[in-house]
Parts: structure tokens; C-alpha cells; sequence
């Protein structure tokens, strides 16, 4: 499983890149706008910070609209993925930047059909919402071990990125259950490094040295 930050925040984007483990970053409209921030300006930064895939979402609802705004937003980077929603519209949308070879990321994905839908469409990831599932007491992990078990067996490469990430378990039970992405805010970033017996380790071997 490969790493994604979900931020539009640069800094933080900076300091992930710097650790040798990033493979791509997704947006949203909700994280572009705690930026304050012109998006286009936003995205050049980042794509040029990061060479792997950058998720940068469209607004318009219907398709045809969808596809103008992804046409302008892929023509920023070559690794611009332009983020569609799970919608008939957005689907129609994905099968046309699909044809013109603009690589696509489905989102607001919350079950099977939809993922399969979007995958048959041609998208090139689906991001099913873990943590919004879990929210409302339905199993997020249940549905990326559906997605991934369908995908595999009906041979199909559109790449599952586990999103609406919100701690160190789902990182670890998303790549058990066959996701090929985990999108992960900055905070978590931290948390998966962290372990007190490694802390206590290092206080340790610095203690003995000292001595
Ligand atoms: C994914 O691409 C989304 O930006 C994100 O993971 C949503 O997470 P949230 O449910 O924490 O807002």
C-alpha cells in the first residue's frame, strides 16, 4: 500500500515529501478552503513539489461542466488526477477524461456498486470514505475488503485509495483488507511513526552512552 497526504496545506505537503514515503496527495474543496489561497496557485506548488498523482476536485454538477473545470485543472501538471463525485453526471464526466487519457479519482464512494460503477466508467482510483462510514456505525473496512475483492476478481486495475482516514488502525486495516492507497492527513502521518517503547529505546541507548 502506498501513502497519500489528503491536505492542500503546503507546508505540511513539504514535510511529508521530505520523509521518502510520499506517493501522491488528494484535495478537497473543505481543505482548499482552509487555505485562503487562489486553488490554481495551490495546485502549481504542489505539483511541483510532488511528481506522483494530485487529486484536485471539480465543483460543477453536471458533466459537461465538470469536464471544462478538469480540462483546465489537468492542463496545470501532468500529474493532476481531476477528482470527480460519485454522481450519474460524474460518471459521465469520468468516461469522457477517460477517453482523452485525463486520469480520474472517484470520490464520496460509499458502496460496492458505486466503486464498480466508477471502475467500469474509467476511473483510474475510487476513494471510499472510511471514516464518514464509521460515523454513522456502518464498518468502513467492510467496504474496502468488498471493493478489493471484487476488483480482484473480475480483473480490474482501477487502484482503491482509503480516504476519510482518521487514525493509525485504519492505516494498518486498510492495507490488510487490499486497498492500493491510503490518504492520510498530516496528524496521522505523525501518530504512525510514534511508539513509546521506541521513545523509551532511544532515552535508553542515549542514558547508557552518556554514561
Ligand atoms: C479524500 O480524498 C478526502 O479528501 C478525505 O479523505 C475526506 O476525509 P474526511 O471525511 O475526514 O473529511
Amino acid at each position: 500500500m502506498k501513502f497519500f497526504i489528503d491536505t492542500a496545506n503546503i507546508d505540511d505537503i513539504r514535510s511529508a515529501n521530505a520523509l521518502g514515503i510520499l506517493a501522491g496527495v488528494t484535495t478537497n474543496p473543505s481543505l482548499v478552503a482552509k487555505e485562503n489561497i487562489s486553488f490554481h496557485d495551490r495546485l502549481k506548488e504542489i505539483t511541483e513539489e510532488v511528481s506522483g498523482s494530485v487529486s484536485a476536485e471539480v465543483i460543477a454538477e453536471d458533466a459537461e461542466g465538470m469536464i471544462e473545470e478538469g480540462k483546465e485543472l489537468a492542463a496545470i501538471a501532468p500529474n493532476i488526477t481531476v477528482k470527480v463525485p460519485m454522481t450519474l453526471e460524474g460518471l459521465k464526466a469520468v468516461k469522457t477524461f477517460s477517453d482523452l487519457k485525463i486520469k480520474t479519482n472517484v470520490t464520496l464512494i460509499f458502496n460496492a456498486n458505486q466503486a464498480l460503477l466508477a471502475a467500469r466508467a474509467g476511473a483510474s482510483y475510487v476513494s471510499p470514505f472510511l471514516g464518514r462510514l464509521d460515523d454513522i456505525g456502518q464498518d468502513g473496512m467492510d467496504l474496502i475488503a468488498m471493493i478489493a475483492g471484487i476488483f480482484d476478481r473480475h480483473n480490474i486495475d482501477t487502484e482503491i485509495i482509503a480516504a476519510s482516514i482518521r487514525h493509525p488502525l485504519h492505516v494498518t486495516d486498510a492495507a490488510l483488507n487490499g486497498a492500493h492507497i491510503a490518504t492520510i492527513p498530516y496528524k496521522v502521518l505523525g501518530q504512525l511513526v510514534k511508539h513509546p517503547l521506541t521513545d523509551q529505546g532511544i532515552e535508553k541507548f542515549l542514558a547508557d552512552w552518556n554514561k
